[in-house]
């Protein structure tokens, strides 16, 4: 992978790579197709990172469609896959691990103790193999985002980080791979998640602006919800991921909430 992304780069191709955990949805497609019309190569990876689950997370049962997988990514015009083994991204002996402190341990790195450390070893390791002019992250995982662009600034990779729009379902929830998962009366009620941020952006729209308030009306509409556990839900500043007093122009409005035991997040930022 390495060599082959060597000779892209020497040719004097524009790199463009779109990493992934595979069982791929349009939500990694739309990633690929923006990716498509910037660079001149893409390349995508898929790998399961064991290193961002934590215990009794579903890595076990993560879903795994790696021939539908390469079959769609073939379709979209991606030219090179990479899709190693666990021994291959961390073979015996290998202790080096990408601390982003901070903002790494808010939101989801709050919820999910090491999560975003699994994450950030992972893709600063894919950065160094592939090499990428142009990485694309989609803004589903805004907190994820906020993490990589840390690393990325701070550990001075010469790439750019490409954000991209959320991708949902006509009725509104956001596509993940773990909406697999979900029973169809579960699936009903995961559209909870896009209710109450829809409640944050419509008041926010009729001139609403301190936090509190905010979300003390969306968790009225998350609470009432059956099976539905709220994770967090907060409105912080997108970059540092820090809690904001009042939804300003570059907010992040974030929800992680359990349907039964999937464990599902959204997100939208204030305009
Ligand atoms: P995964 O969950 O497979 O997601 C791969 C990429 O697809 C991420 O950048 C994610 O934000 C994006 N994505 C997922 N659902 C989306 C949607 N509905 N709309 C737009 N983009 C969406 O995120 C990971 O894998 C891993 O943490 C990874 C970065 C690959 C490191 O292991």
């Amino acid at each position: 992978m390495q060599r082959v992304c060597r000779e892209i780069r020497a040719a004097g191709r524009v790199l463009g790579f779109v990493p992934t955990m595979g069982a791929l949805h349009e939500g990694h497609l739309s990633l690929v197709r923006r990716a498509r019309g910037e660079c001149d190569v893409v390349a995508a990876s898929i790998f399961v990172n064991p290193l961002q689950f934590g215990p009794g997370e579903d890595f076990a049962r993560y879903p795994r469609t790696f021939e539908a997988d390469c079959r769609s990514l073939e379709a979209e015009g991606v030219e090179v896959l990479f899709a190693p083994d666990a021994a291959e991204m961390y073979p015996e002996g290998a202790v080096t691990k990408v601390i982003v402190a901070g903002v790494g341990d808010r939101l989801d790195g709050a919820s999910r103790p090491g999560h975003f450390t699994g994450v950030a070893t992972v893709v600063a390791k894919l950065f160094h193999v592939v090499g990428p002019n142009k990485a694309y992250f989609g803004q589903k995982d805004a907190a994820q985002l906020a993490v990589l662009r840390q690393m990325a600034q701070d550990l001075n990779f010469d790439l750019e980080l490409v954000g991209c729009a959320i991708v949902r379902d006509a009725d509104g929830l956001a596509l993940s791979s773990r909406n697999k998962y979900l029973s169809a009366a579960e699936r009903e009620r995961a559209l909870a998640l896009h209710r109450c941020l829809l409640r944050i952006r419509e008041r926010i729209v009729d001139g609403e602006r301190e936090s509190k308030g905010l979300i003390r009306s969306a968790l009225e509409v998350l609470n009432v919800a059956v099976g539905v556990r709220v994770d967090y839900l907060a409105i912080v500043d997108a970059k540092t991921l820090l809690p904001m007093a009042t939804a300003e122009p570059g907010a992040l409005v974030a929800v992680a909430a359990y349907v039964g035991s999937t464990r599902l997040i959204d997100n939208f930022l204030v305009g």
